[in-house]
């Protein structure tokens, strides 16, 4: 929710630090602040709203640029109003630590009462500074700081990543986690710590992935890794980064959102790469395991209406049972219906670090049900802690609204039902070569389609802009996709949207139904295409406006086509949703809004 990042090394820290949070701001950006130690005094630097305002403020602090360690953050609110009080870094009370904190300290105000009960105050409402006086305190009781840190962490429930400085010993880092992201870059003559690795990708790309317990002590030349119960000292060796910098840039385009629109044809060819071999589809992930008689899907968001569409695949290709929940609902059950001999336990995320699903994942593997983890993310919690993995390799979605993730998980959810189609003898070899002939032509397909339909989206956006709510309705397997279609254009143009099945239309919703609320209708040329004809005449009939998506040779009047190229299937899903995604997008640049970092939301929620 949160994004955090120290460095320490030879080089001015501030620039270093300011640069690594634009890279981190789409995980929030109420505020954000730096700290560092200046003539043997603890700096905060701290401003509200969003990185250029701190920025801005270091205009005037050009004496900071002498230092070479500091760390810095950009907050999405939890406990606190986006002031600047409540921005981070907090200090102690004494003014020797500082601390940057991406979480939740569940019992804060519990260990808030103690501290004020030992004078201690506070000058904001945030759980960070009760924990860096935690530490402080404990400091009084151990005898250095990493006794005091691993003390203060045993007291503290919830989840944290956090990054300490230490006025006294002002080149050096001290970072722990417990569920939330945090990575150790390890440069020459300087090193890193970061809630996400493209905050300092340009320096380094080698790296290691903080466990749950850990605590790291860095400073520009060594570090040393720590179980935080007890001290150990814990040895792991670095991984090497793949992609690079320009994955994570605008390559030209307006905002990120635009440019991982259009790199979906590569998204798709990236996720089927390997996976495909003389007509089979391989998961050698999978092969040691049973073929589930039962799967339940569970994710948020996006990722859920991922898998509300591979549910319709896997059905009917590979005729599994589906159920798919979303994971702050499935984690509450009182009681889960799960059985370790049937059922497997599928969680999709794109970053892998989602609060209610790695909740989900954890409560399936304590029932010691098979669990699968479909992540973009690598070395995330869900990829370390899923019984197996299946990477979407999308490579880094940067901006908040997710497109091309969607995308990834949808190809890997085909693949999914082909390779149990074809283990438990629900398709035939040529019907899982057609499917497959059909998938290899996506990337092409789409490529050539995505200009024209970026175009249309234009013109739709600027005839639609003014509608205060919106509809999209479809049927099958397209439902799922109009649940994302509205997502989209609620989360990127704050219009009010609601995705329906249009069946349901008619069973109270239509009531809406006016000629200043329009509908969005997935009409793709299928089984249902006349039903959903039907539903189509019957909003006209109440004066409704009507976008139709549809590769159809449509006989549809007064309603606003938008052609798309035939493909036979549900894999036609590949082509209707970037026109959605595309809309949204074109409908919030029309209205001004922040497309990459919409109002209120983070990427990543990895709280509650
Ligand atoms: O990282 P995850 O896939 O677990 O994230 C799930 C949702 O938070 C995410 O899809 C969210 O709904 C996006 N803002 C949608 O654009």
């Amino acid at each position: 929710m949160c994004g955090i990042i120290g460095y320490c090394g030879h080089r001015p820290a501030v620039p270093i630090v300011l640069e690594g949070l634009e890279h981190l701001e789409y995980r929030g950006y109420d505020s954000a602040g730096v700290g560092y130690v200046l003539n043997s005094e603890l700096q905060v630097v701290r401003a509200k709203g969003k990185l250029k305002n701190l920025s801005e403020k270091f205009q005037q602090e050009r004496n900071a640029l002498t230092v070479t360690c500091a760390i810095g953050h950009t907050r999405w609110a939890t406990h606190g109003v986006p002031e600047e009080r409540n921005a981070h870094p907090h200090l102690s009370n004494s003014k020797r630590l500082a601390i940057v904190h991406n979480g939740i300290i569940e019992n804060y105000l519990e260990i808030r009462e103690e501290l004020l009960q030992k004078s201690y105050r506070f000058a904001s409402d945030t759980d960070s500074e009760v924990l860096v006086n935690l530490i402080e305190d404990r400091l009084a009781e151990e005898h250095d700081l990493l006794h005091a840190l691993s003390a203060a962490l045993q007291l503290a429930h919830g989840a944290y990543a956090i990054c300490l400085l230490d006025r006294d010993d002002p080149n050096k880092l001290y970072a722990a986690r417990l569920s939330a992201p945090l990575i150790f870059g390890r440069g020459i003559g300087e090193n890193f710590i970061a809630s996400d690795i493209p905050a300092f990708l340009a320096y380094t790309r080698d790296v290691i992935f903080l466990e749950d317990g850990d605590i790291l002590v860095a400073d520009s030349q060594n570090y040393t890794l720590w179980r935080s119960s007890d001290l150990n000292e814990i040895q792991r060796p670095a991984q090497q980064i793949q992609w690079n910098m320009q994955a994570a840039q605008k390559g030209g385009y307006r905002h990120f959102m635009l440019k991982e629109i259009f790199e979906q044809p590569k998204v798709i060819s990236d996720a089927l790469s390997g996976r495909l071999d003389d007509g089979r589809v391989l998961l050698p992930e999978l092969d040691a395991l049973p073929v589930p008689k039962r799967l339940h899907i569970i994710a948020c968001g996006t990722s859920f209406h991922a898998g509300l569409w591979g549910q319709h695949l896997i059905e009917d290709w590979a005729r599994i049972p589906v159920q798919v929940e979303i994971a702050s609902e499935f984690r509450y059950k009182e009681r889960l219906l799960l059985d370790p001999e049937q059922d497997m336990v599928l969680v999709i995320s794109q970053s892998g670090e989602t609060a209610d699903t790695l909740a989900a994942l954890r409560m399936a593997k304590e029932l010691h049900v098979p669990t699968l983890g479909l992540c973009n993310v690598l070395g995330s919690s869900m990829a370390r802690e899923a019984g197996a993995v299946l990477y979407t390799q999308a490579g880094p979605e940067i901006s908040v609204a997710s497109t091309k993730a969607m995308t990834s998980q949808m190809i890997m959810l085909a693949c999914l039902a082909l390779y149990y189609g074809r283990r438990s003898l629900t398709l035939a070899d040529d019907d899982i070569r057609r499917h497959l002939e059909r998938l290899q032509r996506l990337p092409l397909m789409l490529e050539t389609a995505l200009p024209e339909m970026h175009s249309m989206a234009r013109q739709l956006a600027r005839k639609y802009a003014q509608a205060k709510s919106f509809f999209y309705l479809g049927r099958g397997h397209c439902f799922s996709l109009a649940l994302e279609g509205a997502l989209k254009l609620k989360e990127l143009s704050y219009i009010h949207a609601e995705g329906y099945a249009a069946g349901e239309m008619k069973h109270g919703p239509i009531a809406l139904i006016d000629p200043s609320f329009p509908t969005f209708v997935l009409a793709p040329r299928d089984d249902l295409y006349e039903k959903i004809k039907s539903n189509i005449v019957e909003i006209q009939s109440r004066q409704g406006q009507i976008i139709v998506l549809t590769n159809a040779e449509s006989d549809l009047h007064s309603v606003d086509i938008w052609r798309i190229p035939a493909l036979q299937g549900p894999l036609t899903a590949f082509l209707l949703l970037p026109c959605l995604q595309l809309f949204s997008y074109e409908m919030a640049d029309y209205l001004g809004k922040d497309v990459d970092q919409p109002r209120n939301l983070a990427k990543s929620v990895t709280v509650e």
